[in-house]
């Protein structure tokens, strides 16, 4: 796939691993539009890049995304790449019952929901250019749970299989399906993580790309690629390893 002269929706593109990627693909010579539902803290990256187009929209909801797919007509002619990289991460222990019922729900809404309705509201404009793609962000969680953080585990192997689903079915059409599944990344996401070494963003761009360029469809960077080959070949031990401190 190539990587210059496209059109790139990132969802959730405003910090971490979003807006690397997008630095990245405004670099390859593409246009970039983010969104996220912090419309400040967009602001403040549009003042830093002028190049990048900026959307507040909260991933969860369908009007916001409609607005956004008008925005994405009128002002870009369309979009050839959409990433769905917006999502949260919450550790907690039903021991003690810390994360309400709302919580955990809005978690899936935002990590499952949030990417199947815009795969839904956005794939007949994805089905206009020559050659289209979607990328899912998942983690290498999705292979062995990290169990501190139940739900985010459990939302993001349901995003595993889902891609696997929408890659079948769309082959045969100008879409590929891609799905990104980092390590471990230094952003504020994980900052409460302690102890566990963390890839750097520059890394994860990197690596994404190359995979994304050489039509890779799944791109486990680092230890994402042996938490997949170790929760097939060594389910248990793995499961333990990841999980013996918690
Ligand atoms: N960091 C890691 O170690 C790691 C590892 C594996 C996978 N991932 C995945 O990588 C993706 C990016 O995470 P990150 O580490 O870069 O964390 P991050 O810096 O917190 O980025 C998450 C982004 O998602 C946006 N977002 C959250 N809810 C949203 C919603 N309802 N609608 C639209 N945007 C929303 C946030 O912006 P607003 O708050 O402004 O909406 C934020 O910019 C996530 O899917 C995460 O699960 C991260």
């Amino acid at each position: 796939m190539q990587t210059n002269d496209k059109k790139v929706l990132i969802t959730g593109g405003g910090s971490g691993i979003g807006l690397i990627l997008a630095k990245t693909f405004l670099n390859a010579g593409s246009k970039v539009i983010i969104c996220g539902r912090n419309l400040e803290k967009l602001e403040i990256v549009k003042q830093e890049l002028s190049k990048i187009e900026i959307a507040q929209c909260d991933v969860t909801s369908d009007e916001q995304i409609k607005a956004l797919l008008e925005q994405c007509k009128e002002d870009f002619n369309g979009i050839d790449i959409l990433i769905n990289n917006a999502g949260i991460f919450n550790i907690f222990d039903y021991k003690n019952g810390k994360l309400s019922i709302e919580q955990q729900v809005k978690e899936i809404d935002i990590n499952i929901s949030g990417a199947l309705k815009m795969v839904h509201y956005f794939l007949p404009l994805l089905l206009e250019p020559k050659e289209a793609a979607i990328v899912n962000v998942s983690s290498g969680l999705a292979f062995v749970p990290l169990t501190a953080a139940p739900v985010y585990c459990a939302t993001k192997a349901a995003i595993h299989s889902w891609t696997r689903s929408i890659r079948w079915q769309l082959k045969g059409t100008r879409i590929k399906v891609f799905e990104l599944m980092p390590p471990l990344v230094d952003t504020s996401m994980v900052q409460e993580l302690k102890g566990f070494p963390k890839m750097q963003l520059d890394e994860l761009a990197t690596k994404f790309m190359m995979g994304f360029k050489h039509d890779k469809f799944e791109i486990t960077p680092g230890p994402a690629g042996q938490l997949k080959m170790l929760s097939k070949w060594a389910p248990g031990f793995i499961f333990k390893q990841l999980n013996k401190n918690i």
